[in-house]
């Protein structure tokens, strides 16, 4: 058998999500991959001879973050109808340098909500094949949705329409469509229940998938063993996708009071997708970006901090969802300070993306802690994240499964 491989991490301090405080002086020790011992200076855990030591020095330990909602593919830069200046294949190429920057970012895991041609199965795999950099992908490959839906193709003139491979009309073909997915190796299960900011002729507060049709989704999923999202920013079509068992629901703009309460009684977690309105109101146009979305985004983006707020004050669950590609991969954690600033502490917005983030994905004995037998997933920064959530946009060290994938102290 080979010999054991055993590296030990000391800093200055820990970010203890779990016990929600910060550690001085902590010894992680990393065996094969997989946290072994989790210790201080003072009492340090058993640590072999043979160990090679990384002393990070005044940087701050943190879990690899966990972004539950990202589009891995292409690039915000080319926005509305200028896509079409490019082959097909163009986004997932541009994939490769998008799952590096979001590794560099401190995210050791992501939730690929939604990748046309099933690119985020690929990225996986050449991930986790070793031969490009990138984060664990929990991969959903395409979105379902109603015909003529947000998750439909809705760009083109009538002679020219297309139907996106995710869409499914009625609850047998959404049963049929969560298998199908499931065959193409989906391992979560995405729908959108309700139109949305960056599709044409769709509107963000209309419900567009039945209950009936949720409840087949969630059923169906479950039943394989899969987590479903819900992409939901209209009150209606979220609320009927929390009673349809729906796990996460993502955007959660207009969520009322009723479905806040709603949400805590079936512990569905809310995925607000906070930072990307500045984004698209500084840049979008200049993008390409068309004024019908830009114009949607007004619209959404202050009602959607609002109702964050209130879904932060009433005891709501929050998982860290940003929609990353929405704006260049690699900002992702520019989130934290806008979750702070609408009502969070900082330790709930960390939570959001590591103990929250890791339960919700049914990942917990994996991912999200800094704790003994998760992987060996850990991040560096300066400064103290539970006193200022923008230390965690400054990402000196990553480590995935006990392997050092970047190192700029
Ligand atoms: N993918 C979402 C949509 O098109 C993005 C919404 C972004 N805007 C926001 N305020 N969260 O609907």
């Amino acid at each position: 058998a080979a010999q054991a491989e055993t590296v030990v991490l000391t800093a200055a301090r820990m970010a203890d999500v779990l016990a929600g405080k910060s550690v001085a002086n902590p010894v992680v020790v990393v065996t094969d991959g997989r946290i072994a011992a989790v210790g201080t200076a003072d009492r340090p855990p058993a640590i072999p001879a043979d160990a090679k030591r990384i002393d990070l020095g005044p940087l701050t330990l943190v879990p690899g973050l966990i972004d539950m909602h990202v589009h891995l593919g292409g690039t915000p830069l080319i926005g509305g109808y200028r896509r079409l200046e490019y082959t097909d294949q163009f986004n997932t190429v541009l994939g490769v340098p998008n799952v590096k920057a979001t590794l560099d970012a401190g995210f050791t895991t992501v939730r690929s909500l939604g990748e046309e041609h099933h690119a985020d199965v690929a990225f996986r795999q050449a991930i986790d094949g070793g031969f490009i950099p990138g984060p664990r992908i929990v991969a959903a490959t395409y979105a379902i949705g109603a015909t003529g839906g947000h998750c439909d193709e809705n760009t083109n003139v009538p002679s020219m329409v297309r139907t996106s491979p995710g869409v499914a009309d009625g609850p047998e073909a959404v049963r049929h469509k969560v298998r199908e997915l499931k065959k193409l190796g989906a391992q979560v299960i995405k729908v959108c229940a309700t139109g949305g900011v960056f599709s044409r002729n769709t509107d963000p507060g209309a419900q567009q998938m039945t209950y009936e049709e949720l409840k087949m989704a969630a059923d169906e999923a479950h039943m394989l063993g899969l987590k479903i999202a819900a992409h939901a920013h209209g009150t209606d079509g979220i609320k009927a996708a929390i009673k349809a068992g729906i796990d996460t629901i993502e955007h959660v703009s207009f969520i009322d009071a009723e479905g806040i309460k709603l949400a805590k009684e079936k512990g569905t977690w809310l995925g607000f997708d906070v930072y990307n309105t500045e984004y698209t109101l500084s840049e979008g146009a200049k993008n390409g970006v068309l004024e019908e979305n830009i114009e949607k985004e007004r619209r959404v983006g202050t009602l959607q901090r609002e109702n964050f707020r209130k879904a932060v004050e009433g005891g709501a669950r929050h998982i860290f969802s940003t929609d990353a590609g929405i704006y260049p991969h690699g900002m992702n954690a520019r989130q934290f300070a806008v979750m702070v600033r609408f009502g969070m502490t900082p330790l709930q917005a960390l939570q959001s993306a590591t103990t929250n983030a890791a339960q919700a994905l049914g990942r917990d004995k994996d991912v999200g802690a800094i704790a003994p037998g998760r992987f060996g997933d850990i991040i560096a920064v300066a400064g103290d994240p539970l006193a200022d959530p923008t230390s965690l946009e400054r990402v000196a060290f990553v480590m995935k499964g006990g392997k050092v994938e970047k190192d700029v102290r």
